[in-house]
Formats: structure tokens, C-alpha cells, sequence
């Protein structure tokens, strides 16, 4: 039910604070730590490199938890697109642990290649949102996002919920490796529900923003590196799905060699600028495609905010910015289709679960 929402998208952006608490809640035992199943711990532990699969959004995710294990952890880790590593399998390391992540746990894309690596005898960790799904009972191991129903086809808080689940799991890893804590996880993430929920309550200032960047707008880009990169392509993929503008994420030291051409008068331009090491260059790329004329906005941390820029996020973890940074992005999209009177929650083209090939 969404109550006196217009649209579930919206509900389930709202219901991203009170998810993290829970999922830290849930992944808390009685002495109040964070901890994950001893068995998944040590199939990641006995790993030599983790592949990551999954679909769109799924995938988006997959993209900013492989660099939560790599630093955590020092596993390398591969992020794969669930469809074209059923027919194009890349060369696997000695002792592989695949990683599936599926908001449904029915996506057709990912059961093909679980199938596959099931015959193959590899074992597998599925993350997923719902309890007994399919890909839930293939895999050997099974956690849950435990962030409710998710019923809009864009999806919002299982990505966030993925990426939550995914930090729990390279920090019980990285305990299990007898690393020291680089800092507080569970601490970490209750301040990131915080933040969200700061940037929930500025959603009619961010509605004003979308209504200024996208209106009788054709074509979009975000952009950013790093993480932000990471970001950039699933906030680029939420707008595009549920606006029908055609948007790209854009790695910002990429556009200047090729891309850059398509920016026009108007062109929107979003720079994720929320990791110290490459904030200058992404804010040099941004400057390229404003003096092309593209209309630019900014989202950023307290940490590296300039006067001028839109968007400002608390400062939090920087491994963790993607919990916090995409909710402006699904905001801007949802006011971005609401605008153009769409059925936000059912776009064009597309169902929630895709269940087959
Ligand atoms: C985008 C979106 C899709 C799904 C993808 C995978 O908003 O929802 O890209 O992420 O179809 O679905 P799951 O996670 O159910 O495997």
C-alpha cells in the first residue's frame, strides 16, 4: 500500500533511513557487533578473486561493492554483467567465489550463469530481497536486504540495501582477516541513514533543481571517477528509465575523448564530486562541458563543497558516498518523470522482474 504517496517510488526512496537501521539491526548479534554467517565468511576468505554478478541496477551496486571488498579486504574482485558472462565466461582464477546480486532473486540473466557455475561445482552467495526466490535456493549461501518489498520498477532501496549488506560482509571479512577496523561500520551506517534522511528532507529543493535541469531537456549526462563513476551510471540509468531523457554515466576524465562532442547549449551535466583525490579533475572535466554550454550541476560532500554547487551531502565515509550521493539522483529522477506527467512507477517497456533472457 502507499498510503498517501503518489507513487511507491517515492515511498521506497523515504524508507532508505529507516533500511539501513534495520539492516544493521538485523546483522547485529546480542553483543550489539555486526556478523555474517561464519560459512560465507570463509568461502570469501578461502577465495583468490570474487566475481560479481548481476543486472542493471543489481549490477550498479555489485560495481560499488567490489571496491568495498578490494580495500577492506585485498581480494581482487571482478564485476560482471549477468548476461554477457553466460555466453562469454572469462578465464577464472584457481579458487573463484561468485557473488549474485538480484533485488527479485528471478532475474533469467543471473540464473543462466548460477546454473552454469552450479554444474561447473563452484559455490555461490546470493544477495537478494526476497526470501525463497530462485536464485536465493540455487546459490549454497543466501543474505537477505530484509529492506521490505520493493515495488516501483525503478529500483532505490534495494540498491542501497545491497550496498549496506555488502559493507557488513567485507567488514566481517576483513575482522575474520584479523585487520585492524579502518573505522566503525555499524557506526558508519547509522550516520549515513542520517544523511540520507537530511537528504530526503531538501527533496522540494532538489524537485526545483530537476524542474530547472530537465524540463524540454532530450539528452543528459552524469559524470564522475571512481566510486563516483560507479554512482554516475546507476543515477543515469534511474533518470533514463523513468524519464525516457537519454542519459549516460560518464567516467569525467572519458568525455574529453569522444563524448564531449554530443554536449550542446542546455546539455545537462551532473558531477558526482564526493572523493578527495579526484574531486579537482572532475571539477576541471565539468568546466570543459560548461564552456561548451552545458547547464551543470553539482553534487557534492560538506567536505568538498564550493559556494556554488547544488547539491551538498553530510560528509560521510568515502568508501561509503554512494549510499548517501544516489538519493539526490533517484530524487532528481522521480521529479524528472512526475514533471513530465509519467507513470513513474511503470515505465514503458519494462517489468520488475525481467525472467527471461
Ligand atoms: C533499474 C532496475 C533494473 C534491475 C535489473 C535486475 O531500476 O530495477 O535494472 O536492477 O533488472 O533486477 P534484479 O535486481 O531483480 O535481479
Amino acid at each position: 500500500d502507499k498510503g498517501t504517496y503518489p507513487f511507491y517510488m517515492l515511498k521506497e526512496i523515504d524508507e532508505q533511513p529507516a533500511a539501513m537501521r534495520r539492516i544493521v539491526q538485523t546483522y547485529q548479534n546480542d553483543a550489539g557487533e555486526l556478523t555474517i554467517d561464519e560459512d560465507i565468511v570463509n568461502a570469501m576468505l578461502a577465495s583468490d578473486r570474487i566475481y560479481i554478478i548481476g543486472a542493471g541496477t543489481s549490477m550498479h551496486a555489485g560495481l560499488v561493492g567490489s571496491q568495498l571488498i578490494e580495500q577492506l579486504n585485498g581480494i581482487p574482485v571482478e564485476v560482471h554483467v549477468a548476461s554477457e558472462f553466460a555466453y562469454n565466461m572469462p578465464i577464472l582464477t584457481e579458487k573463484p567465489f561468485f557473488i549474485f546480486l538480484s533485488q527479485s532473486g528471478e532475474t533469467a540473466d543471473s540464473r543462466q550463469v548460477l546454473v552454469q557455475l552450479n554444474q561447473l561445482g563452484y559455490d555461490a552467495l546470493t544477495i537478494t530481497n526476497v526470501k525463497g526466490s530462485t536464485l536465493s535456493r540455487e546459490a549454497k549461501y543466501t543474505l537477505l536486504l530484509h529492506v521490505g518489498p520493493e515495488i516501483a520498477v525503478a529500483s532505490t532501496k534495494a540498491y542501497t540495501g545491497q550496498i549496506a549488506v555488502m559493507a557488513i560482509l567485507a567488514d566481517a571479512v576483513r575482522q575474520a582477516q584479523g585487520k585492524a577496523a579502518p573505522f566503525d561500520m555499524g557506526q558508519e551506517l547509522s550516520l549515513i541513514a542520517n544523511a540520507m534522511e537530511t537528504m530526503i528532507d531538501e527533496k522540494d529543493h532538489i524537485h526545483e533543481i530537476a524542474t530547472d535541469l530537465f524540463t524540454d531537456k532530450r539528452h543528459a549526462f552524469y559524470i564522475g571517477r571512481g566510486m563516483d563513476y560507479y554512482v554516475s551510471s546507476e543515477a543515469a540509468l534511474k533518470l533514463k528509465e523513468i524519464s525516457y531523457i537519454q542519459t549516460e554515466g560518464f567516467a569525467g576524465g572519458e568525455l574529453k575523448h569522444g563524448t564531449i562532442s554530443l554536449v550542446e547549449d542546455g546539455t545537462p551535466v551532473i558531477a558526482f564530486i564526493t572523493q578527495q583525490n579526484t574531486a579537482a579533475h572532475t571539477r576541471g572535466n565539468l568546466e570543459e562541458t560548461r564552456s561548451r554550454g552545458a547547464q551543470t550541476a553539482v553534487i557534492t560532500t560538506e567536505a568538498l563543497a564550493r559556494e556554488t554547487d547544488q547539491i551538498v551531502l553530510p560528509t560521510v565515509n568515502e568508501l561509503l558516498t554512494p549510499l548517501v550521493s544516489v538519493v539526490p539522483a533517484q530524487l532528481l529522477a522521480y521529479y524528472a518523470s512526475l514533471d513530465r506527467g509519467l507513470d513513474v512507477d511503470k515505465p514503458r517497456n519494462l517489468a520488475k522482474a525481467v525472467t527471461v533472457e
